[in-house]
């Protein structure tokens, strides 16, 4: 056991072999099942891409139609879920209604049984469906408000924000929203991704697979940056703070929101075009100040972290874009986790083809052989 080299969060440890996303972090690339981000943000739907990500291929139109039907179809809750979620307190995280609600769904659904790849169809299908209308549910609830029933010929993304302030986006706000979906789909080997693979290695239910996930992104440091890249901008309050706010962070060695990452040394590319998505909102309307703010923090952290690798990742921008939009700062997560959960579910499928359950090794640091000492002879 000697041998063994301890790696801090795994880093440069493979842990599967994946056909499902790539990540050239020294040249800003990621691509879905081989296909540039950029051109999915531009070109795909959200639910083209989910297809794209969890069958390897993009769908021909037949395919593309019955899956839309079918995720429409699937929207709706059953009634003791809703009445799950009115139990939650009004105060609670959205992101811990969401896994109760997903955790309490597998109930519905038992499929336990995860050898039957119709069954395990079935669960896909119905998960990336009910994730937004839980969370519209619970954000419904806390205000004191009926959840509004998903309406069937609106897409994901339109569905998700009429459910939420029951009113139809106009057409640019769905295809930034959906775009924004498109680039939070996937990400290789993510912490919540493993969190999800490792849960599926055990053979348990689907619905386990993707709370276990959703779990593990709630935190600050994966997908919960996002909310705090908000807080920090509103910390720093104005632009002509943001250079001496950030000389004085990095000197006391603080963390700065929506910056690093594991894998890119440079910009993240979903930074580039949430930003690019940014911008061409705010034609319309004007640049607000936090956004202002953010793109100065931006220039003033590049002679200072870039030499360190160190460039806005995805939560940079993302948050400025939901907040301009009206949608509640801890809906932001939640907001990951819909579009998340496609890549969650096709790294749940790819790793049932060739499964053998996560158990890796620890380098023991601890006592041995120790005598134990009867109660009332210790000190
Ligand atoms: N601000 C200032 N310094 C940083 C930052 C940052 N945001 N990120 C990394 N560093 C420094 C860190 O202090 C360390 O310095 P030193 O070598 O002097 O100790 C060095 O860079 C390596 O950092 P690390 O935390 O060991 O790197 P990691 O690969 O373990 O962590 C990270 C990656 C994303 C957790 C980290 O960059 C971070 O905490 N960023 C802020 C939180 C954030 O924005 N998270 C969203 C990640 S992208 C979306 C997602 O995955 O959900």
């Amino acid at each position: 056991m000697a041998d063994l080299e301890y790696r801090p969060g795994l880093a440069d440890v493979p842990v599967a072999e994946s056909g499902i996303s790539f990540i050239d972090g020294k040249r800003a690339r990621l691509e879905y099942r081989g296909i540039a981000v950029e051109t999915l943000a531009q070109e795909s739907t959200f639910e083209e891409t989910a297809w794209l990500l969890l069958k390897g291929e993009l769908p021909n139109q037949r395919d593309l139609a019955v899956f839309d039907h079918n995720l429409r179809h699937h929207r709706r809750l059953k009634f003791r879920i809703i009445d799950l979620i009115k139990c939650l307190p009004e105060s609670g995280h959205p992101m811990d209604a969401l896994q109760a609600g997903v955790a309490a769904s597998g109930m519905f659904y038992p499929g336990r049984e995860v050898s039957n790849p119709e069954k395990n169809w079935e669960s896909v299908v119905r998960l990336i469906a009910k994730l937004p209308t839980i969370i519209a549910a619970f954000h419904r609830l806390r205000q004191g408000n009926l959840p509004i029933e998903p309406r069937d010929d609106l897409s994901h993304a339109a569905n998700f924000y009429y459910m939420l302030f029951e009113e139809e986006p106009s057409p640019s706000i769905s295809r930034l929203l959906d775009a924004c979906l498109i680039l939070h789909a996937e990400h290789t080997m993510n912490a919540s991704t493993f969190s999800g693979r490792v849960t599926a290695s055990t053979l348990a239910n689907p619905y386990t697979v993707v709370s276990s996930a959703i779990g593990t992104l709630t935190g600050p440091l994966h997908g919960g940056a996002n909310e705090e890249v908000l807080d920090m901008l509103e910390e720093i309050g104005s632009v002509v703070k943001a250079k001496s706010w950030l000389e004085e962070a990095v000197e006391s060695k603080k963390k700065i929101m929506g910056f690093g990452h594991r894998v890119y040394k440079v910009k993240d590319p979903r930074a580039t075009v949430l930003q690019d998505l940014a911008e061409n909102m705010f034609v319309e309307t004007g640049k607000p100040e936090i956004y202002k703010l953010a793109v100065e923090i931006e220039k003033a952290a590049l002679p200072i972290l870039g030499p360190r690798g160190i460039y806005p990742n995805v939560d940079f921008y993302s948050g400025i874009i939901y907040q301009s939009l009206g949608i509640s700062r801890d809906l932001f997560t939640p907001i990951f986790a819909i579009a998340r959960v496609a890549g969650w579910l096709a790294h749940w499928l790819e790793q049932l083809k060739n499964n053998r359950i996560f158990r890796p090794e620890q380098i023991y640091i601890g006592k041995m052989d120790r005598p134990y000492l009867p109660l009332q002879n210790r000190p």
